[in-house]
């Protein structure tokens, strides 16, 4: 592997490497190739010398080919430290003449259209690579914690957001195919005769598992959401990381928020410095300064009644587009507002007001707002929510009734707050606005693999 060589360094050996060409410069006389596998974000170059004996099919190589090279690693005094001489070329397959790949620099929109082909570019083998590692320091980070990854289901039964913002399932029937014909599939019946969903969030099905059983659990999966925001940092089908802690105030929920935000910046530099680096050039200079400047200060900590405060009087010189007041919900510019230009690093708001927020929120001894936290990232706005959860039983079926939801889904999640219920919280972490925040990358459509988005589920 190309990572090998540059971790090992094995200067005057002869090694075997193998990928596909980045770049070359051909004459009769040498060829100069610039070679990846994709496990590193630097690239091997090799010089073939024309004495080669099959030298006549390397100068017809192209961009994208791949190949099986065996050579002498030397010193070298180009960008990486060492370089190979080949000894011998292999060629697995000559590209084909229409590779869309051929140009240095494609635009990210452009390459979204070849979503299948994307993570051959520098940018987006980096942004994986990095999307990998961050997922390695969820797994490290709540696990160090004492949190046990839970296996939440997506199909449910039950709206754990309340917010009717789900994609139903239904069954294909069959049994009424004709084979071969085509109009006829039915696919009217629900799962096995009941309505069902894909999930939203896993909330529910952890709380079941903190509350009495394993005390902390954190589930890390697919979550489906039916809106219709055709934004930057918007997904039909995103990634949420959802710890739920037994005993947890709110204050210990925004505490572990905060460890867990500022691992994972820690991690990412460890593990993915040259990747940063490569993302930072090309798309965010600052990038990295400020991921040192978070990893390092503390979070701001701000009521939701303060943050609007805040708003309204910094309404007075700076435009936004939406006016701001106490009970409305707050819009992105909002939010990058308050983390980007008055506080200037993560800012958590707490306390919002009850009818912006979900029914399993814990209410205040003030009856209008709840144990509810954002936390906004600059550049991205709000990177997770969470909340105390309600843990008194008459307090949450009157808060359900008031919202005229149907209880017969929701009895194993009120059984909870009958059956030894303690004060607990949780969180959701938008993994894919974490992978946007930590790379710089500013579309959520360049996080993952394969964007779901309302028009787009086709590869
Ligand atoms: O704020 P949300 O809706 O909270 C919940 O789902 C809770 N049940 C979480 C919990 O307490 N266990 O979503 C949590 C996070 C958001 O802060 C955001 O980062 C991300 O999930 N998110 C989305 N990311 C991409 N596309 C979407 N459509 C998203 N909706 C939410
Ligand atoms: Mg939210």
């Amino acid at each position: 592997l190309i990572k090998k060589v540059y971790e090992t360094k094995p200067v005057d050996q002869t090694v075997i490497v193998r990928g596909w060409i980045k770049s070359l410069r051909q004459s009769k006389k040498f060829s100069f190739m610039v070679v990846n596998d994709g496990t590193t974000q630097k690239d091997l170059q090799i010089i073939v010398d024309g004495t080669l004996g099959n030298y006549e099919e390397v100068v017809k190589l192209t961009i994208g080919s791949s190949v099986e090279v065996e050579g002498l690693l030397v010193a070298s005094q180009g960008k990486q430290p060492v370089e190979m001489q080949a000894k011998r070329v292999h060629i697995y397959c000559l590209n084909a003449e229409d590779y869309p790949l051929q140009k240095k620099e494609t635009s990210l929109e452009y390459l979204r259209e070849i979503a299948h082909l994307r993570s051959r570019t520098n940018t987006f083998s980096a942004v994986f690579r990095l999307r990998h590692e961050l997922a390695q320091a969820t797994h490290q980070y709540f696990s160090n914690e004492s949190f046990a990854y839970l296996h939440t289901p997506i199909i449910t039964a039950s709206d754990a957001e309340g917010a009717g913002e789900m994609f139903r399932i239904s069954t294909l029937n069959l049994d009424k195919l004709p084979r071969g014909e085509k109009g006829a599939i039915d696919f009217k019946q629900d799962y096995f005769g009941r309505e069902t969903f894909l999930s939203v969030s896993g909330q529910l099905e952890a709380e079941t598992f903190a509350v009495g059983g394993l005390g902390r659990v954190y589930t890390f999966g697919p979550t489906f959401r039916s809106e219709n925001s055709n934004t930057a940092r918007h997904l039909s089908e995103f990634w949420m990381v959802e710890p739920e802690a037994a005993f947890f105030t709110l204050e210990d929920n925004a505490q572990l928020a905060t460890g867990y935000v500022k691992h994972l910046i820690k991690h990412a530099m460890e593990k993915c410095g040259d990747e940063l680096e490569f993302l930072a050039s090309r798309y965010a200079p600052e990038n990295l300064k400020t991921l040192e400047h978070v990893m390092n200060s503390p979070f701001e900590m701000v009521t939701y009644t303060k943050a609007v405060e805040i708003l309204q009087e910094s309404a007075k010189t700076h435009k936004f587009e939406y006016p701001v007041s106490w009970g409305m919900d707050l819009q992105t510019e909002h939010e990058r507002f308050l983390a980007e230009v008055y506080f200037k690093r993560p800012t958590i708001v707490t306390d919002y007001p009850k009818d912006i927020k979900s029914f399993y929120m814990k209410l205040n001894d003030d009856g209008k707002t709840v144990r509810a936290m954002d936390v906004l990232v600059p550049g991205v706005g709000e990177l997770i929510g969470g909340s105390q959860r309600e843990d008194n039983y008459e307090r949450l079926t009157k808060r359900m009734s008031d919202l005229k939801m149907d209880p017969t889904n929701y009895w194993w999640y009120l059984d909870l707050r009958k059956y030894g219920s303690v004060p607990h919280s949780g969180f959701g972490l938008g993994f894919e606005r974490a992978v946007m925040y930590i790379s710089g990358m500013t579309n959520i459509r360049d996080v993952i693999p394969f964007p779901r988005t309302p028009k787009n589920a086709e590869f």
